[in-house]
């Protein structure tokens, strides 16, 4: 049993005493512990397949902030690798795909389903070994890229301003994106389902850029897939974080997701008005508002939480910011810990 488990209450709709809080990206850059640790090996990668190592950094924000989950050290890109396309993270820069999907022979040669997410034991052990050292204080979040986001990396091959060649694929090769889709579909569910197996409490699908899709294709191509991972993850609560597709939230929310990730350019009445105070939502406060003071901070959470009320997760509106002071992360943190309805 959980000692903390006021995550998976609110994920199931009872009466809490308080929002639970977490944020996104907290297992990174922001701890001085962190950057030790990323120091002490060879590249960001090796740390993300050393499943002792991964481990160690799930659990520092836990130590450190008092949050009530943690979130698996990993990253979203190891699916495109585990199909066929590795990452290299280049430092400074960010995320470098070498090999990129160019055309149909691209997405045919790719491995997915199962046989890809077997190829990522690195990750289940890491989130065995964060079970064992969790010693059940909170639950353990595990994650995954929507087929949308993954699917933007492998064809620009890096972040991108437009994603022009990543939404070109789309508009000029429409059965072979669809088909590149649906393998990610498949992988992402076979994923979940093994991250499950080894032990995570809930899962968040990140669509981080989804906010550069045109309304009509995000309908006609990304919502059915998100329902498709929906409907097959079964065992535990799913969080969907579609960042920037405010155009979408009824359609998120028809799909019946656990909780809805919002970014911070939604104002709260309107995500209210279009979901509902029954829906469970996550977020959104800006994360460049933790560059102001430990006082203001505390304003800001405060406002945020009562413009939200009940059915509501604590978090920030996309990642914390690398160069973010660790006193305000905690006034954050605080505020909501000290909160009640
Ligand atoms: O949330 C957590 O604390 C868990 C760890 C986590 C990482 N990446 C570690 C990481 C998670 C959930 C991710 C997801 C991820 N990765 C997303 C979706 C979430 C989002 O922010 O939208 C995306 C788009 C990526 C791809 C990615 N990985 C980028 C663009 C970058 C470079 C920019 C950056 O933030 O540094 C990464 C690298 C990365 N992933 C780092 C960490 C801690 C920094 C690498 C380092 O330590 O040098």
């Amino acid at each position: 049993m959980l000692q903390n488990d006021l995550l998976l209450r609110t994920l199931r709709k009872e009466k809490v005493e308080r929002p639970p809080v977490w944020l996104m990206r907290q297992a990174g850059r922001i701890l001085p512990q962190y950057r030790e640790v990323r120091a002490s090996v060879d590249g960001f990668i090796s740390l993300v397949t050393n499943p002792k190592l991964a481990a160690e950094v799930t659990i520092q924000p836990v130590d450190e902030l008092n949050v009530d989950a943690a979130i698996i050290f990993s990253d979203i890109l190891v699916i495109p690798e585990a199909m066929g396309l590795p990452y290299e993270m280049i430092p400074g820069k960010g995320p470098f795909f070498p090999k990129t999907i160019q055309g149909a022979s691209d997405v045919a040669d790719l491995v997915y389903g199962d046989e890809a997410a077997q190829r990522l034991g690195y990750v289940f052990e890491a989130i065995k070994e964060t079970k064992k050292g969790l010693q059940n204080r909170v639950p353990l979040i595990g994650f995954s890229g929507a087929p949308w986001t993954l699917m933007s990396y492998m064809l620009e091959g890096q972040g991108s301003k437009t994603f022009s060649k990543a939404k070109a694929f789309l508009y000029r090769h429409p059965v072979e994106a669809e088909m590149l889709l649906d393998k990610l579909t498949e992988t992402i569910i076979a994923y979940l389902k093994l991250k499950i197996a080894a032990g995570v409490d809930v899962v968040q699908v990140f669509d981080s850029w989804s906010g550069v899709l045109d309304q009509d294709i995000y309908r006609k191509y990304m919502i059915p897939r998100l329902r498709q991972i929906k409907e097959a993850i079964t065992e535990v609560p799913v969080i969907f974080f579609s960042k920037g597709a405010w155009f979408a939230l009824e359609e998120l929310a028809a799909i019946n997701p656990d909780a809805i990730g919002l970014d911070w350019n939604i104002p709260i009445d309107v995500a209210r008005q279009k979901l509902g105070h029954d829906q469970v939502v996550q977020g959104n406060l800006d994360p460049c508002k933790l560059y102001a003071t430990p006082e203001e901070v505390k304003n800001y959470t405060l406002k945020m939480l009562e413009g939200f009320g009940p059915n509501h997760i604590a978090n920030l509106g996309h990642g914390v910011y690398p160069d973010t002071q660790l006193d305000t992360v905690k006034s954050f943190v605080n505020t909501v810990k000290g909160y009640k309805y």
